[in-house]
């Protein structure tokens, strides 16, 4: 392999920015160069990754949506209807589940080589289609433009790219060390594919959050029934058919990959469809009813379930890059982020300073509706209920006392525009900091030591991420290990999500299990342990005194066995150790 070409270029890369410490931009001219130059020498060494060429042609179904509910899709930046599609019926996500099993019984026996190059394809086609996969995400969600590069084409591409370049190794078989006692035997642990892959994820990244679950699902060798949102139904379709033509391009049977829309009824029959695991990304009370359904056939779940993420700033942060960093934390994706910066931690010697700067900085904001062209800073919110619930929190904080230094209320433009808010004086006692809040509202809560920040981040039923700002890099990593969370990011926020060898998840009532990473992979396999004879022909026979009928001294011969492997290894206890090895022996030769 010449990846590692690749990686040399990053150190030297590295190395010339702490030389030179050149301003940014350089530095990613200068990344750019040494990139291309290191993958031209790879790509002219070992050429693209090449899989078999296509063996069959497969025509793309035409029936993309079900017979159930009308359901219509609604652009929420601007009201105005974009079309009108139908649900999937039980019947019909339970007939999607069985063509999906037949597509994968073949998918199963290809090379990693060969699911390596159909992701190759996809990310290329995910890099030409960006202006298409942004303007339906956009269309869908009513999120701005950037939002849609960052979080639904950049993440993607990573995503794949980890999975080309790493994948691998996660599901390869892996050794595993043997006790003494069993010298000659060899132990590993192998990855299989698991099947059928039910998945169920929300509308806040239509494309990244189909697209991510479903390359992880391929690359393991298995097929993935998608239902999407009932609030991202307009882009279904063209995600759909975006791996379709893909996988079919390669000789790949198209239904590898299936979208299906709808409600609770028909997320509730792919959860019972007999799927061999369920990936479902929401709230807990619905993931309460996912692991219910599931528990039917003992289908195994990995439940992502939300947040209400701490931000913790200490006195000794760099406060421009903390509040720049909030700002992003907070309003990205107009707050609708299952890892959002729930909860903002200010220690109180920065507070007023803090308040200042990010309350200046929200009432300049400019938001509007991307899909219409134009760059604004925040977009739209999703779900019209949703809307509802930010309004309830934010007017049931200010009658607690809460201060208002930014938005808290609706915009009078068309669409579901909720003015990006910052609250202050805000504690413990109010419903908002408790309850996931999924919309544009910074919440500012002072504290005055480390023991405080890390007892009132500790304080809610969540426990997905978090971040720690400090100048001390020691202080941030002890509060980062006190606080219960799923991942914790310092001195910043998020980008543990662009870093794919990280698993992500969390704990407590966020959820358990894991996307991402080696780990996510793993969860998408079913994991066999394997034993076999060390040296070839050289069989590990049992022992005269373990064979039936068990001779009279045998217990006490295990007993004395016992002592000697497991005993202490004190001065005194090796004695003993010595004195069971020795009555050992005398029963063994007693049992001729
Ligand atoms: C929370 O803030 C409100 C308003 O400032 C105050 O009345 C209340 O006592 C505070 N509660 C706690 C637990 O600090
Ligand atoms: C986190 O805080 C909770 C509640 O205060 C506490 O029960 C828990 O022990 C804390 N965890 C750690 C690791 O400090």
């Amino acid at each position: 392999m010449l990846e590692w070409l690749g990686d040399l270029f990053g150190l030297l890369w590295g190395a010339v920015v702490l030389v030179l410490s050149v301003d940014f931009l350089s530095d990613l001219l200068l990344l750019s160069v040494l990139y291309v130059v290191g993958r031209y020498v790879y790509v002219a060494f070992r050429g693209n990754i090449q899989s078999g060429k296509p063996a069959r042609s497969f025509k793309l179904s035409s029936e993309e949506f079900g017979a159930g509910k009308e359901l219509d899709a609604i652009n929420p930046a601007t009201n105005e209807k974009i079309t009108t599609v139908r649900a999937f019926t039980p019947d019909e996500v339970n007939e999607c589940v069985r063509r999906a099993r037949v597509a994968q019984a073949e998918w199963a026996e290809t090379s990693f080589d060969e699911r390596r190059a159909v992701l190759q394809d996809l990310m290329h086609a995910v890099v030409e289609q960006q202006d298409t996969i942004c303007h339906l995400s956009m269309q869908d969600t009513g999120k701005t433009r950037m939002e849609a590069e960052y979080g639904e084409i950049l993440t993607t591409c990573e995503k794949i790219r980890h999975l080309i370049r790493n994948g691998e190794d996660a599901l390869k078989s892996e050794s595993r060390g043997v006790p003494l006692l069993l010298f000659l035997k060899k132990a590993w642990v192998e990855y299989y594919p698991m099947g059928v892959i039910g998945i169920i994820v929300p509308w806040n990244y239509p494309f990244h959050n189909v697209a991510s679950a479903a390359v992880a699902a391929l690359f393991a060798g298995n097929s993935a029934v998608i239902k999407v949102s009932e609030c991202s139904l307009s882009s279904k379709d063209y995600f759909e058919k975006l791996f379709r033509k893909v996988l079919a391009a390669r000789g790949h049977n198209p239904e590898l990959v299936t979208l299906i829309v709808g409600e609770g009824e028909t997320g509730a029959a792919l959860v019972k469809s007999g799927v061999d695991k369920i990936l479902f990304i929401g709230s807990p009370a619905v993931g309460k009813r996912v692991m219910e359904g599931a528990s039917a056939n003992l289908t195994p779940v990995i439940l992502e379930l939300g947040g209400k993420d701490p931000f913790i700033v200490l006195e000794d942060a760099d406060l421009d890059h903390a509040t720049e960093v909030a700002l992003r934390g907070v309003f990205v994706n107009c707050g609708q982020n299952c890892i959002a910066a729930e909860r903002i931690y200010v220690h109180n010697k920065i507070l007023p300073k803090f308040e200042e700067v990010v309350a200046k900085k929200v009432a300049a904001f400019r938001q509007g509706a991307s899909v219409n062209g134009g760059c604004f800073d925040v977009g739209s919110m999703t779900m019209p209920r949703q809307l509802e619930i930010v309004d309830e929190l934010v007017q049931a904080a200010i009658q607690d006392g809460a201060k208002v230094l930014a938005g808290a209320k609706r915009d009078e433009k068309p669409g579901l525009f909720y003015r990006p808010t910052v609250l202050s004086n805000v504690n413990h006692s109010m419903r908002i900091v408790n309850e996931e809040v999924f919309g544009p509202v910074m919440l500012i809560i002072p504290f005055s030591s480390d023991d405080e920040a890390v007892r009132l981040a500790n304080s809610t039923e969540y426990a997905l991420g978090s971040s720690i700002f400090s100048g001390n890099a020691a202080r941030a990593h002890e509060v980062a290990r006190r606080v219960v969370a799923g991942m914790a990011t310092i001195n910043d926020f998020g980008v543990g999500y662009l870093i794919q060898s990280l698993p992500f998840g969390g704990t407590k009532i966020s959820g358990f299990g894991r996307f991402g990473g080696a780990e996510g992979l793993r969860e998408f396999s079913r994991q066999k342990s394997v034993v076999t004879d060390r040296f070839p022909g050289v069989l590990t026979k049992a022992p005269a005194f373990t064979k039936y009928p068990i001779p009279e001294n045998g217990p006490a011969i295990v007993k004395n066995a016992i002592h000697f492997f497991y005993g202490p290894e004190s001065p005194s206890g090796l004695w003993a150790k010595a004195t069971h090895l020795c009555a050992m022996l005398q029963l063994l030769i007693t049992l001729k």
